[in-house]
């Protein structure tokens, strides 16, 4: 099986490159309005930002900023197919503009604007950042009332596009291969993940810096989103593409991927991670098994038998749905050549004059064994 990768230089509030309808997943992350590293971003895309900032005008910047973020919603609900899922993970901003603090509320707008296109909200997810050191506290130490509670989590909002889930064939392979394990299903499915970081960490730390100015998520996330809301053959979107942390975790799960970013220097990142995406994905794989492998010990343990196995593992499996489960490897990544074919309209001259626009990747995958 192989997966193709596309990824676009360039503003996501114009995403024409991407066709009307051919993506079946958004797994995201913007720019947070009111968090002081993405001020100059986004006043680049809108200089009445900077305005705003600076008159002390917090309401209007935050405004502002979510009309930028706005842009990319619109486009997002052309590009997803009918039932598609968006996932948006955003956290809230706490600030002082002019002397006074509060809170912006991120996760209740990015909410209102898919609502406000159509979208249908589902059950979100809160995920929970590790403590730091009793130092983060805010306000006024032990004495009541002006300290502050100190924001420890970001969500995973969760949207469908129209109000039909999508539809498969009677069977379908592509879906029930990708299915994910009972005991899977308990955790990512439930409402609040406190195990999110350290689990599933990229394999290199050469370009830390880069990855703390792009604010990158642990592959976690998206790789759970990636399992949890996409099935084999379905195409991933990331318009925030960062280091490319969602199209790391489309590779690892088996998914094509497509993203776009502003940032060129990210995508050099991306390009030295490349040689690592197989062992990368086959430890992510592995992984799975050994915890199914623990589960089934500590279910037999506690007296529970298994009605099913697993057709393409040596294992038992709780429900029928899972027997055909098959996780796949990522065996080789090439670059694709050719990645600006077809792509857009533009002539031969203009794609030349910006030959870096698209970078294109083929993942060639093979069923994950244990050995
Ligand atoms: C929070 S970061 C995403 C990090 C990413 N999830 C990762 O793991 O590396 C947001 C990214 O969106 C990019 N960005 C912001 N506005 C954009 C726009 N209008 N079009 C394309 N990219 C944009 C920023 O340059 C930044 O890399």
């Amino acid at each position: 099986m192989e997966t193709t990768h596309r990824v676009f230089v360039g503003d996501s509030r114009d995403l024409a490159a991407i066709d009307d309808d051919s993506v079946e997943l958004v797994v995201t992350s913007p720019p947070y309005p009111m968090i002081e590293m993405w001020d100059d971003l986004f006043t680049r895309l809108d200089p009445a930002i900077g305005d705003a900032l600076e008159v002390g005008d917090g309401r209007r910047a935050f405004d502002a900023m979510h009309a930028q973020l706005d842009r990319v919603w619109d486009e997002l609900e052309r590009v997803l197919v009918d039932g598609g899922i968006a996932c948006i993970n955003v956290g809230d901003a706490t600030r002082s503009v002019d002397d006074s603090f509060r809170v912006y509320a991120n996760h209740a707008r990015v909410l209102e604007a898919f609502e406000s296109r159509g979208f249908d909200p589902l059950p979100d997810v809160l995920w929970r950042k590790p403590a730091n050191s009793a130092a983060k506290f805010m306000g006024s130490g032990m004495i009541p009332p002006n300290a502050y509670v100190t924001l420890e989590h970001e969500y995973v909002l969760v949207f469908r596009k129209g109000g039909e889930s999508r539809s498969f064939e009677p069977g379908a392979d592509r879906r029930y291969e990708a299915a994910y394990f009972w005991e899977e299903r308990n955790r990512w499915f439930t409402d609040v993940w406190t195990d999110v970081r350290g689990e599933l960490q990229a394999l290199s730390d050469d370009h830390d810096d880069l990855r703390n100015r792009s604010a990158a998520y642990p592959l976690e996330i998206p790789y759970r989103l990636i399992c949890m809301y996409s099935a084999y053959g379905d195409t991933v979107l990331d318009p925030f593409w960062g280091t490319g942390t969602t199209t790391l975790a489309a590779m690892c799960a088996g998914r094509n991927s497509v993203g776009s970013e502003l940032e060129s220097s990210f995508l050099e990142v991306f390009d030295d991670r490349l040689d690592e995406v197989p062992a990368l994905s086959r430890s992510v794989g592995r992984r799975r098994l050994e915890r199914h492998r623990e589960f089934v010990t500590r279910r037999r343990e506690e007296g529970k038998s298994f009605e099913y196995r697993a057709a393409n593992y040596e294992t038992p499996v709780v429900t029928k749905m899972e027997r055909n489960l098959q996780l796949r490897e990522v065996a080789a990544v090439d670059t694709l050549e050719d990645a600006d074919e077809g792509t857009d309209d533009r002539s031969t001259d203009e794609a030349a004059a910006d030959a870096n626009a698209v970078h294109g990747y083929r993942a060639e995958h093979a069923p994950l064994t244990l050995e």
